[in-house]
């Protein structure tokens, strides 16, 4: 058996649009046929069987292109060769007329059993882990070496009066740098008080957009401006509004997830290390908590007031399963299970600790646990392990990773700093009113 150029191109596409697209906006055609240098006329037309078989959705428009139309977890490779393929069995029994004395029928036949259950067995996922994987060791750096970025960019942050914030989740050689290494919740905090001029945030969007908001005199930069976060994306102001007027007397919390706009619409913000306590402090028996309804699904079940929840999730959390988890402990029975509040109901239920990054980086160092089993982004375990050396981590077979997160490398660090990009400025109005959500959000702590 050959696979055809039409197969494998339909499997470049796919996975070029995960890894290449910022999630849920479309990817134009062009861009793909120009990263897979394959004409856009033959990419139209496998796009339009993998828009008929439902794999990916068209969007009209000027800033149109494609999405998928369901979530990588659920396309495996065998789906898109049954659809590109006209057979992919390596041997066809059927017509041949020796099919019933043959000696090798039910080898071929088996063999064909295998090559169906490996192509079903590897989805679309699995694939972009790898890719993402695989990215990280050979980081591709262009003409200088890693020691001369790491070197110009300690050169530059010295120059321009620079401080560097790294979230947990990011890369390893990323964090290293990190003059502060934390959570959203310590990291905002941290902001709102350092004394440099320029703030480099090596995060997701939301994360550089409150620091700004809580330093607004200073320059707040985030090497990649791509790097947004799909939980952000999953509610509009229009429709924060919305669940206001059906709640005229619910008081909004919103998670730090969230844009600015969101941010100045809400009563006060939080994070995954105290929505609880955020919730209580409110002087208010019915909560409308957005965008995420697995934190809001968590709190809810600590808190006697009533959550109002909105249906965002995060694709990275969400898709840690109960049998990943259940087979880590099978393999570590002696293991500590800590999930992230962001992981479904069912997950949450089954561990020992709740925690966001910052309490599990506490619980690691404080404890005389010696093996924990890590339902979180695989980012936060170069760092348990680091300060840990001697305690062991167990992430779920299938590493659960943040594409966003690990979009900042060190070249994108070192132009950031050496053409001052990417600048967050905010309208003030907008500005003001998040600030006052982030600033309650800090008093309560
Ligand atoms: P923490 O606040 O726990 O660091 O989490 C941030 C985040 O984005 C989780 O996905
Ligand atoms: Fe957003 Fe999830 Fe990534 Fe955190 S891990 S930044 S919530 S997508």
């Amino acid at each position: 058996m050959r696979l055809s150029t039409r197969s494998r191109y339909s499997c470049r596409a796919l996975i070029d649009m995960l890894i290449n697209g910022v999630e849920a906006e479309p990817v134009p055609l062009s861009n793909i046929a120009e990263r897979q240098k394959v004409s856009e006329k033959y990419l139209e037309q496998l796009f339009i069987i993998l828009k008929k078989a439902g794999i990916v959705r068209a969007i009209r428009g000027v800033k149109g292109g494609y999405v998928l139309a369901k979530r990588p977890d659920e396309i495996s490779m065998g789906d898109i060769l049954r659809l590109t393929e006209l057979d992919i069995s390596p041997v066809k029994c059927s017509k041949c007329e020796r099919k019933e004395e043959c000696i090798f029928k039910d080898y071929w036949d088996s063999l064909g059993g295998k090559i169906k259950d490996f192509v079903n067995s590897i989805t679309f996922e699995d694939i972009r882990q790898r890719a993402i994987t695989i990215k990280v060791g050979k980081e591709p750096i262009g003409k200088m070496s890693i020691s001369e970025f790491t070197k110009g960019i300690k050169r530059l942050k010295k120059q321009r009066d620079a401080v560097i914030l790294v979230h947990n989740y990011e890369r390893k050689e990323i964090q290293e740098l990190a003059d502060y290494l934390g959570d959203s919740l310590d990291l905002s905090r941290i902001a709102a008080k350092l004394p440099e001029k320029v703030i480099i945030f090596c995060g997701v969007r939301f994360m550089a957009e409150s620091a700004k908001i809580l330093s607004p005199d200073k320059t707040v930069l985030i090497p990649r401006i791509d790097a947004g976060c799909p939980l952000a994306d999953m509610i509009t102001v229009e429709e924060l509004k919305e669940m206001k007027k059906k709640y005229p007397s619910a008081k909004v919390v919103c998670y730090v997830n969230t844009y600015a706009d969101i941010k100045a619409e809400s009563d006060i913000c939080c994070t995954s290390a105290n929505a609880v306590e955020v919730v209580e402090s409110l002087k208010a028996d019915k909560i409308i908590f957005v965008p995420d309804k697995n934190l809001g699904n968590y709190v809810a079940q600590n808190t006697e007031k009533e959550i109002i929840p909105w249906y965002g999730y995060c694709y990275v959390h969400d898709l840690i399963k109960v049998d990943e988890i259940e087979e880590q402990k099978k393999l570590h029975p002696n293991a500590t299970v800590m999930v992230h509040p962001e992981t479904k109901p069912e997950v949450v239920k089954i561990a020992d600790y709740v925690l966001g990054t910052g309490g599990m980086v506490k619980l690691a160092k404080s404890s005389d646990i010696n093996e924990f089993i890590v339902g979180t982004e695989e980012g936060l375990v170069n760092r348990l392990q680091n300060e840990n050396p001697e305690k062991k981590f167990y992430l779920p077979r299938r590493k659960p990773l943040c594409s966003n997160m690990k979009k900042t490398r060190l070249k994108d660090l070192y132009y950031s700093l050496k053409n001052m990009q990417y600048r967050f400025e905010i309208a003030d109005n907008v500005l003001k009113k998040a600030q006052r959500a982030l600033k309650r959000m800090i008093k309560i702590g």
